[in-house]
């Protein structure tokens, strides 16, 4: 996809001055006892929303936050009502928002379609103006890439801008339906400056230069095995640890004691040429409130029965460091273990550390997901990084699928 960068269409090419443009963001933040945890995505969408004002643009915004499917609290949970108003908050400390203003929340799902945008219209009547439409996933026509509903959004619009990487991965309607009947309809689609940052920063990774190595970490071999799989060819060397790591070790004959690992893909695991943990800490207990017992080396040790693994060793970290903090080009995704234990944080920090050392060498060190991001936070590592994408599984697929994402590719102009 390396020469196909230069066709994303991006927003600054296409006459918007004084447009209504509906763009789909990632404001599926991290949420905790109701109160937003972290709002680095609503930030990170600012530049786009300021350059958009900056044209005299309408502006309607829409996200899905959390997965209304599979929830099983009260749906009045995964509104978007509370990212509205810190959004409000934001731009009103940014001064993008006149005290006076509001960002317009639609909160009816009944709302969107086109009678409730004419309805809308005569309240704004004056551009600028910024509308939040309700979680996109309460319409079950969302998930499903439903052409009708597609259509129904797609009347917030004149112009579509997808600043939304971190969903990427989605084939829904907000992020493929919409801009595909857009095109149809010979309306303009383009990549917002998130989007087009994301994309470009991503590129050094899908070809990797000289020494390079790439880390995955994190609880599920579900999630990571297609990108290994993709980068097994392209990266030197593939180092794995956290939970995922179980699989590999369980696969490759190792008794790991009570570790979560995945049985059906062991056979997946068994056939990737991965750098396993050689040795790890092990405690008794759940995650989180797990106690340390004892390290082993899995050359002559085992995990007893009833441990659990719940970090890389000493000599992993050594081992792993150094091959890190050699490479040229690296790519760490995932945590090596419980990092927010101390007594299992080890792996986490010195991967972290390694990553940066390479950065201040001159490696192109990039990160992503939403633990890595906090360790990064933790560890005072984040700004000692190349790069660090919004994107978690959207940055996994990115580079799994070698840059073709359906939900990108419809951005581009060829
Ligand atoms: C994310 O947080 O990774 C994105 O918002 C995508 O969310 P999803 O995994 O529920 O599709």
């Amino acid at each position: 996809m390396g020469g196909q960068m230069t066709t994303l269409t991006r927003m600054q090419d296409i006459d918007l001055s004084g447009r209504q443009v509906l763009v789909r963001v990632d404001y599926n933040v991290p949420k905790e006892n109701g109160r937003i945890r972290d709002d680095t995505r609503i930030r990170e969408s600012l530049p786009t929303i300021q350059y958009l004002l900056g044209q005299g643009c309408g502006i309607v915004l829409m996200s899905h936050f959390g997965r209304p499917a599979e929830y099983e609290g009260n749906r009045s949970d995964l509104s978007l009502r509370p990212v509205a108003s810190r959004l409000e908050a934001i731009m009103k400390d940014e001064k993008l928002l006149e005290p006076s203003k509001h960002v317009i929340f639609l909160n009816n799902e009944a709302s969107y379609g086109a009678a409730n945008y004419h309805m809308l219209t005569p309240r704004l009547a004056r551009v600028p103006y910024v509308v939040m439409l309700e979680n996109t996933r309460f319409n079950e026509g969302e998930e499903s890439n439903d052409p009708e509903f597609a259509r129904l959004l797609g009347a917030y619009g004149d112009v579509y801008v997808n600043d939304a990487f971190a969903s990427a991965h989605n084939k829904h309607a907000s992020t493929l339906g919409v801009p595909q009947y857009f095109a149809k309809e010979r309306k303009p689609v383009a990549a917002g400056l998130l989007m087009e940052r994301e994309v470009t920063a991503l590129q050094p990774l899908l070809k990797p230069k000289d020494r390079s190595v790439a880390v995955f970490g994190g609880s599920k071999a579900k999630d990571k095995l297609g990108v290994i799989k993709t980068l097994a060819g392209k990266y030197d060397e593939i180092l794995v640890g956290g939970g995922l790591a179980s699989t590999f070790l369980k696969a490759a004959g190792y008794d790991i004691g009570l570790s979560g690992y995945e049985e059906e893909f062991l056979d997946v695991a068994r056939r990737l040429s991965v750098t396993m943990p050689v040795d790890a800490r092990i405690g008794r207990g759940k995650a989180r409130e797990a106690v340390y017992v004892y390290d082993v080396r899995f050359r002559n040790g085992s995990v007893d029965e009833g441990l659990s693994i719940f970090d890389i060793g000493n000599e992993t970290v050594s081992l792993y460091a150094g091959i890190i903090a050699g490479a040229d080009t690296v790519l760490w995704n995932g945590p090596m273990g419980v990092f927010e234990r101390d007594e299992f944080s080890l792996g986490t920090q010195a991967v972290g550390k390694a990553v940066a050392q390479a950065n201040a060498r001159g490696a192109y060190a990039a990160a992503g997901g939403g633990d890595t991001i906090a360790a990064l936070n933790k560890y005072g590592l984040s700004d000692r990084m190349s790069y660090i994408s919004t994107g978690g599984g959207a940055m996994l697929k990115f580079l799994e699928r070698d840059g073709n994402l359906p939900a990108i590719r419809v951005l581009y102009n060829d």
